[in-house]
């Protein structure tokens, strides 16, 4: 978590898990602030399974979202956690804004800021743009997906939906599948659960696997079927096509053939195996449709929890803990 040097940084709660203002990677949190912030998350799921009475936690606060790349999931939960947390919530849309007359994102972003923005909820394609961002505003940064680097949110509700379901994340065997290379969502998980304690496994096509990456403390493999009977957690990624400049592996079926998550393979998994896929899913692709929707997917959990933990960030980056 980044310190700026921040002058009209207000005062957090004595016991806030991290005193940083900004949060733009897994890698710079602690297993502490980590476990923290999913503690919160997980009270945050736990009321919304009862109630839908809005906390007062940002009242009076501004969260603006600038989304540079397409968004279903993410951008659409920062703005209704911000709503559940009594925030003012406003998009910002690269597409009809003054970017397109020359002005900087820089400018764009100090310009959002004197509007009040208190929270900058950013998405771009470009690695190191919320850190960019971070040292250009005073207000908080979030970071919504930079290019490949980084994930921070998607990465903490995949812990979250785990430590949910298997009640703890230490000593679990995870295997992450597929398109490592290009991934953001891979990087914070590689990041978080090695910092509370899981083993990973890295697998996928050697051209999808980048490597060096046991020097994280992973295991790369290339056979998933030899892995899979390991894995007590499997995180299904994107083939990302739009990040990929070369033809990375033959075909699409035969990429399928070898690591798509099918009903045979499940039965080859462990009974009580939990698959993850942080979406958009490509149904035939990835996964089966059966698989997607099958007992052992916990795909829509993942979004449940990605709204909890939405406000648990910015909860505890722009307001006072309501308890
Ligand atoms: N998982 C995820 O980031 O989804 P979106 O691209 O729809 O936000």
């Amino acid at each position: 978590m980044e310190r700026s040097p921040n002058p009209r940084a207000r005062s957090t709660q004595p016991d806030a898990p991290w005193q940083g203002r900004h949060l733009l990677g897994l890698e710079d949190l602690s297993a502490g602030a980590i476990a923290s912030i999913l503690d919160r998350a997980q009270v945050h799921a736990q009321h919304a399974a009862q109630s839908r009475e809005k906390s007062q936690a940002l009242k009076g606060r501004v969260v603006f979202n600038l989304f540079f790349e397409s968004s279903t999931r993410t951008r659409t939960s920062f703005s209704l956690a911000a709503k559940r947390l009594s925030a003012d919530t406003q998009d910002f849309s690269p597409t009809g804004s003054s970017l397109s007359k020359g002005e900087s994102f820089i400018d764009t972003a100090r310009n959002l800021e004197a509007m009040g923005a208190d929270i900058l909820v950013v998405r771009h394609p470009t690695p190191g743009t919320p850190k960019l961002l971070a040292e250009n505003v005073a207000c908080a940064v979030v970071n919504a997906g930079d290019g490949a680097h980084e994930h921070p949110t998607q990465g903490l509700l995949d812990l979250l939906t785990i430590r949910r379901a298997k009640g703890r994340i230490e000593g679990l065997t995870v295997g992450l599948l597929g398109d490592i290379a290009h991934s953001r969502v891979a990087r914070s998980n590689i990041w978080g659960l090695s910092k509370l304690g899981a083993k990973v496994i890295l697998c996928g096509p050697p051209t999808l696997v980048p490597r060096g990456w046991e020097r994280l403390g992973c295991e790369v493999a290339h056979h998933f079927d030899d892995i899979l009977p390991r894995c007590d957690v499997v995180n299904v990624l994107r083939i990302q096509f739009e990040r990929q400049h070369a033809g990375l592996f033959p075909s699409v079926g035969e990429y399928s053939h070898f690591y798509m998550m099918t009903q045979e393979r499940i039965k080859r998994a462990r009974p009580d195996l939990l698959l993850l896929a942080p979406g958009p899913i490509n149904r035939g692709v990835e996964l089966t449709p059966e698989v997607a929707d099958g007992r052992h997917s916990a795909i829509l959990d993942q979004v449940a929890n990605g709204l909890a933990v939405r406000m648990a960030v910015l909860e505890m980056l722009g307001g006072e803990r309501a308890e």
